[in-house]
């Protein structure tokens, strides 16, 4: 698994490497003014979120005229959207027709002197304008940004009716993925790879969603991420962005950094079974980071070694003292930290009395565990700590120390069953717990 986070690097080198143009696409050029998004007559849209056998999530929408579903995750660590091109000439797997830009009535090529057309991972290149992302784990897209309609729809039926195209929004900009290698969207022996593409949340280059369409976003936005791998659960952006009921569960902490960064949240403790565990707070920001970054496009959480190191001790601790269990020197899953699966059943059952084989939900060994923020604190069960991999029979923690980034980042493993509330435009993100 990898996470998919933007390493923040521009790709001016991939932008180099396919300078061949699509000749056909400069025909539709259009010269000032500039399209820019029009709005609807409401401040809100919503769209499901659905969760990935691969521990992503992905929204869908419909793109173009006539309108083509694509699937894209919900990514709050990167800002550009962009769906991979049915022009690609490295491409992915996906369960759905790619996105073919010439066979849109209202797709429109970007020219290479739009406004948005700089910056970060956006380049003129001769009348056109292209981009290059690279994520975490060396994830690379690249190819043309273009500028056509988006259709928000409410239920996850493939059938386009007007009624479930609530939300329509002309010259949204993205990109037309040609080289795309994003091994994040592979598939595997049981599951063909669902996404086309990235819908991108962040708040640091003007083509984020959350900005460029700023008009219904009002910089707002809201998710609650399904455990269950098909549960489905709303994206809602704009007035409908809220919390509402059980008011004394809701929790606040800023968003720190400067406005034009990821979101970063001043972390300030993490305890386990009741007890804060000794960490140095400067751990928890990093040397070039303003603290710990929340990512609904890594799988889960991965924190620098020294906070990793103190949970995990901590942990092996807790399953010595309490369930008399070592964890294993060998993982099948790619975790880090596992208890084979016969010493977890053995052990719950000497508490609850035996029960369900693996595979169900049952098992409740592990400790409470509280990541704490600046005025906020997340309650963390094992629903949102720990996974049993019934085909390596494995008990595993969900979290791991960074790999290819240097500072923490909050993942969705630990994000599930709460709505988030990302209110960037006042630097501030509330959750509270929500069965989705
Ligand atoms: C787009 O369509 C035109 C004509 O319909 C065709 O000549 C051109 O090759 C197509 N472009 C691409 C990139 O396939
Ligand atoms: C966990 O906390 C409970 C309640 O405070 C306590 O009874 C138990 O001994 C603790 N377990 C471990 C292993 O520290
Ligand atoms: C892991 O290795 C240690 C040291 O070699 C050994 O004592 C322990 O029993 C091993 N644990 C398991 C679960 O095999
Ligand atoms: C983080 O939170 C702590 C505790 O509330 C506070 O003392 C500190 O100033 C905060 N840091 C930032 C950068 O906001």
């Amino acid at each position: 698994m990898n996470s998919i986070l933007v390493a923040f690097v521009t790709l001016l080198v991939f932008l180099g490497t396919q300078a061949h143009e699509s000749d056909a696409l400069t025909l539709k050029i259009k010269h000032h003014p500039f399209p820019f998004p029009s709005i609807p007559n409401k401040a809100s849209a919503s769209a499901p979120v659905t969760r990935v056998f691969s521990g992503l999530f992905y929204t869908h929408l419909y793109v173009g005229t006539p309108p083509v579903k694509v699937n894209l995750a919900v990514d709050t660590g990167s800002s550009p959207t962009w769906v991979q091109s049915a022009h690609c000439t490295d491409c992915f797997q996906v369960s759905l027709p790619n996105f073919d830009p010439n066979s849109s009535f209202t797709f429109q090529p970007m020219p290479s002197d739009h406004p948005l057309c700089h910056g970060t991972w956006l380049a003129p290149m001769g009348n056109l304008c292209k981009y290059g992302i690279e994520y975490l784990g060396n994830q690379v897209t690249t190819g043309d940004f273009g500028l056509d309609t988006f259709y928000f729809t409410t239920t996850s039926n493939d059938q386009v009716g007007q009624q479930q195209r609530q939300t329509q929004i002309h010259n949204v900009a993205f990109g037309c993925g040609i080289i795309n290698r994003i091994p994040d969207f592979a598939g595997d022996a049981h599951h063909a790879n669902p996404m086309s593409g990235i819908l991108g949340l962040g708040r640091d280059d003007p083509t984020s969603f959350l900005l460029q369409l700023s008009d219904i976003t009002l910089l707002k936005f809201s998710y609650c991420l399904p455990r269950r791998v098909g549960d489905e659960a709303p994206l809602f952006f704009g007035e409908e962005a809220e919390l509402s009921g059980h008011e004394s569960q809701i929790q606040t902490t800023p968003i720190v950094g400067p406005s034009d960064e990821s979101y970063y949240l001043n972390m300030t403790g993490i305890s386990l079974n009741g007890s804060i565990l000794p960490i140095d707070p400067k751990l928890f920001i990093s040397e070039s980071d303003y603290g710990v970054a929340i990512d609904s496009g890594s799988q889960y959480s991965t924190l620098v070694d020294g906070v990793y190191q103190a949970v995990r001790k901590a942990m092996v601790s807790y399953f010595v003292d309490e369930w008399l269990v070592q964890p294993l020197n060998k993982t099948k899953s790619g975790m880090d930290l596992c208890y084979d699966i016969t010493d977890i059943a053995a052990a719950a059952a000497t508490t609850i009395g035996g029960g369900e084989g693996p595979g169900s939900q049952l098992f409740s060994v592990a400790p409470p565990m509280v990541f704490e923020f600046d005025g906020a604190r997340l309650e963390l069960k094992e629903e949102t700590t720990f996974q049993l991999f019934d085909e390596f029979k494995e008990f595993c923690l969900m979290m791991g120390a960074s790999k290819d980034f240097s500072g923490n980042i909050f993942g969705a493993f630990q994000q599930f069953n709460h709505r988030f509330v990302y209110d960037v435009g006042a630097s501030k993100l509330s959750f509270a717990p929500e069965r989705c």
